[in-house]
């Protein structure tokens, strides 16, 4: 299946490298924390990460007593980054689409996804081939957008007053799932809404029983210094996932 590669439009990968070089990003004091909360010890471990991006975590998952780490990603910009700066002779990058993970072969302990999950449209076919390549006992870790942000695309997120002050978020269409059109950086970047049901239900599905579900949101320390992400206390902006492989498929 064709799938959209955003992260090779230029102007698109130009704003998401700016983001992320921002010490305040959300990832950084969200997304990050929370993900490394959920792991389990490294040490030996073999790990598969399902849009490895920048393998920037790669890196981490070694420095963490990995054995190796095997990360794949559609993109060559995001894959270039990876192979130029967090190289090591543990990990390997392999260009592939997550869609297409019946043809990787291999044999993993831990299978880690961070925020590239909403990008695919078949989520059961990318689960099922994470239960085949996990070992038994073996963990799925990942984070994907929030359904009740991913469920909106994009337009009039928010009801504020007259002073611009965001009173609620607008959930739009949470009932329907499937494709949006949203802005981020560009025009048309084009992700998939899925009910927290159907998330779940996927993985259990597949063969997997579900660990811990997480809902970062900002601590009032972090609110004091960044009251900008004031906005998630109305929601949060990521769900990540923590399910075992407690059966093959
Ligand atoms: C938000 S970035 C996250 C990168 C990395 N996981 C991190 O947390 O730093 C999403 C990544 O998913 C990749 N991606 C998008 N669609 C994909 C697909 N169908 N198969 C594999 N990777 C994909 C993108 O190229 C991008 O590198």
């Amino acid at each position: 299946m064709a799938q959209q590669n955003i992260y090779d439009n230029g102007t698109f990968f130009e704003g998401y490298q700016k983001l992320r070089q921002r010490e305040a990003n959300a990832n950084n004091l969200f997304e990050i924390p929370e993900r490394f909360a959920l792991l389990p010890d490294l040490t030996g471990l073999r790990i598969l990460d399902l849009g490895c991006g920048t393998g920037e975590h790669e890196k981490d998952y070694i420095n963490m007593g990995a054995k190796e780490v095997v990360g794949i990603d559609i993109s060559d910009n995001m894959l270039e980054v990876a192979r130029t700066k967090n190289n090591d002779s543990r990990i390997t990058y392999i260009k592939m689409s997550m869609e297409d993970l019946g043809k990787l072969e291999g044999e993993f302990d831990l299978v880690v996804s961070a925020l590239a999950i909403n990008y695919i449209e078949d989520f059961e076919g990318v689960v099922r081939n994470v239960n085949r390549l996990l070992v038994m006992n073996g963990e799925f870790i990942f984070s994907q957008e929030h359904p009740v942000n991913t469920c909106n695309s994009g337009k009039e997120r928010w009801t504020k007053d007259e002073n611009g002050v965001k009173i609620h978020a607008n959930l739009t269409n949470y009932a329907v799932e499937g494709e949006r059109d949203t802005v981020w950086f560009v025009d048309n970047v084009k992700i998939y809404h899925r009910k927290i049901s159907t998330v779940i239900n996927s993985l259990v599905d597949a063969g997997f029983a579900i660990e811990k579900l997480a809902e970062p949101v900002p601590s009032e320390e972090i609110l004091e210094k960044y009251p900008e992400y004031y906005d998630l206390k109305h929601k949060p902006d990521f769900l990540l996932v923590k399910a075992r492989k407690t059966n093959n498929i």
